[in-house]
């Protein structure tokens, strides 16, 4: 049995991760989405939280000095060395006050059972005029109703995701932001072919007793694709919140 999603992920990381080095460029759109409010920053620390394996790395230019945190060790171990990662809770970072110019948080404030800790935490970890992008799945859309539905049924170790809403804005402003943009982002996930989608989907979402065609078969169903140029399109789309620290 396990107690946090730290747990879990723990269990889960080599498979997501599995994923991310298949199809590395599946999700650009929203590592470019979730840099795009800091994209005129010439230089900066750049706190990632949590990071998963470091992917956002990739997208970073020169100047930006990467930090990835995360839980789970198994993603700490795979990152590669030259990038700084410190193994913490997202609520709970070893980081002095105001050490850091820009935190970026993609895909991972679901898994937190306290927002207002985490966001606190954020706004410590920021020097003043700092800028967090927070970037999550939005409650109510297809990918909430698929993530919560479909792969919390198929998924071994089930999904209970509490997803961005309408309060989390108050929470950050409560926290000491001034929030600067709060909207819905379409960040489509791009395949060279569906095949490529089904494997990616079954790895991604731990999924690995159903076979690529069932996953396929699912996320057509409960978020759908476009094809643009042959190739497959998931309209995957986030709440991407920025703020900007009092
Ligand atoms: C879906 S991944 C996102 C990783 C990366 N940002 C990305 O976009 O690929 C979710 C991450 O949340 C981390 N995590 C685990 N427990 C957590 C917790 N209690 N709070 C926040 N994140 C947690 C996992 O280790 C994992 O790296």
């Amino acid at each position: 049995m396990f107690s946090t999603y730290a747990e879990i992920f723990e269990k889960r990381a080599g498979e997501y991760h599995h994923a991310m080095k298949a199809s590395p460029n599946a999700r650009d759109n929203e590592f470019l989405a979730v840099l795009e409010p800091i994209r005129d920053a010439p230089s900066g620390i750049v706190c990632d939280m949590p990071s998963g394996g470091g992917y956002l790395a990739d997208y970073l230019w020169a100047g930006m000095t990467y930090v990835a945190i995360d839980p789970a060790t198994d993603f700490i171990v795979e990152l590669p060395k030259p990038l700084r990662r410190i193994e913490a809770e997202i609520a709970n970072v070893p980081l002095p006050d105001g050490s850091v110019d820009f935190v970026v948080s993609l895909a991972g404030l679901h898994h937190e059972t306290s927002l207002p800790r985490v966001f606190g935490e954020m706004r410590r970890l920021l020097r003043s005029g700092g800028r967090a992008v927070l970037a999550d799945v939005a409650a109510d859309t297809p990918p909430a109703r698929f993530l919560n539905g479909f792969v919390a049924e198929n998924c071994p170790l089930g999904h209970d995701g509490r997803f961005l809403d309408d309060q989390t804005a108050a929470a950050l402003e409560a926290a000491g932001f001034s929030v600067a943009d709060d909207r819905l982002i379409d960040v489509p996930w791009v395949f060279d072919d569906v095949e490529e989608v089904g494997e990616f989907g079954r790895h991604l979402f731990g999924m690995t007793t159903l076979n690529p065609a069932e996953t396929v078969q699912a996320m057509e169903r409960e978020i759908g694709f476009d094809f643009k140029g042959g190739r497959p399109q998931l309209r995957w789309i986030l709440r991407r919140i920025v703020a900007d620290a009092r």
